[in-house]
């Protein structure tokens, strides 16, 4: 059975803003997660903070696809692939949700497929861009975490 996702489930970064960025989204869910768990069903509460979501994961991969290209990192492709994929998989759960309102694939989707997903992805991407980014950084180069 699902449950929060721990403090220390997401590997922190080194860079802080990303780090952030992770902190954000692990409470997203785990806000989620109690009101998918709460009855009554609060399905327009549900709907803006499935939006909200949305839009801060849009902002986190575009952040770090900027970034990635300011530093010229070779590996860009493929980590813009992986969010590219799991963009449109979140955005295909919440249009499924939106228009069935099928609460335990919603729950499926955001408490396993997307904690899993997440939880691999700061593990490798992130953490290999992260390092090449403060490397970045430490000599003198600017990034944009606007
Ligand atoms: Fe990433």
């Amino acid at each position: 059975m699902p449950t929060q996702i721990d403090a220390n489930a997401f590997l922190s970064m080194e860079i802080p803003a990303i780090t952030q960025l992770h902190e954000e989204e692990r409470v997203m869910l785990n806000e989620l997660h109690t009101l998918l768990t709460q009855a009554p069903t609060d399905i327009t509460l549900i709907d803006t903070r499935l939006d909200a979501l949305l839009q801060h994961t849009t902002a986190h991969f575009e952040q770090e696809n900027r970034n990635m290209l300011i530093i010229d990192f070779r590996p860009y492709p493929v980590h813009k692939d992986e969010h590219d994929i799991a963009l449109a998989d979140m955005k295909a759960a919440f249009d499924h949700w939106k228009t069935s309102r099928d609460m335990p694939a919603l729950r499926q989707y955001l408490e396993t497929n997307l904690t899993v997903w997440l939880k691999q992805h700061i593990a490798t991407m992130d953490m290999i861009t992260a390092r090449f980014l403060k490397m970045y950084q430490d000599k003198g180069g600017a990034l944009d975490f606007a």
